[in-house]
């Protein structure tokens, strides 16, 4: 799969660690910054991976930030995605499973390495449940239509 990946100032050594991480499992990584430690905005990162994703650039994104609560608020603003913060394994493969999240984003002050790297591998090896699940997921995309 193609992963789109993007972060701010307080994630950026562990979305290096994470993008090596992604190409060991077979995958293709496009990378949307930043790649500084310098203090930036997280809804730029946020929104740049979100637009890729919504358009078929990605199958699906990683967005990391200091707790993934602000980059993943940002990205859920652009029509079409389903940024979920996953703190755990069991989250992140049910993000998948039902809700069908085309974002995870996780926090690099909140979890470890070795955590954030099962998570990311929690998601990509999970897949969509469809059935009662997709209709959830039409009342969302419904949602979004009323509040457009
Ligand atoms: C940056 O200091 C921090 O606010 C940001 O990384 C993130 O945690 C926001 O949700």
């Amino acid at each position: 799969m193609k992963i789109a990946i993007g972060n701010d100032h307080a994630a950026t050594e562990l979305k290096y660690v994470i993008m090596e991480y992604v190409k060991e499992l077979g995958h293709e990584v496009i990378n949307f910054g930043t790649d500084h430690t310098r203090s930036c905005h997280y809804p730029e990162f946020g929104e740049r991976v979100g637009r890729a994703v919504v358009a078929g650039e990605a199958d699906c994104g990683i967005l990391i930030c200091g707790t993934g609560v602000g980059i993943s608020i940002a990205a859920n603003k652009i029509k079409g995605v389903r940024a979920a913060v996953c703190s755990d394994c069991t989250t992140a493969r049910l993000v998948r499973e039902h809700n069908d999240a085309n974002i995870i984003a996780f926090g690099a002050r909140i979890v470890g390495t070795e955590l954030a790297k099962d998570i990311v591998k929690a998601y990509l090896d999970a897949e969509f449940l469809g059935g009662r699940h997709q209709t959830r997921i039409d009342m969302i995309s419904e949602l979004e239509e009323k509040n457009a």
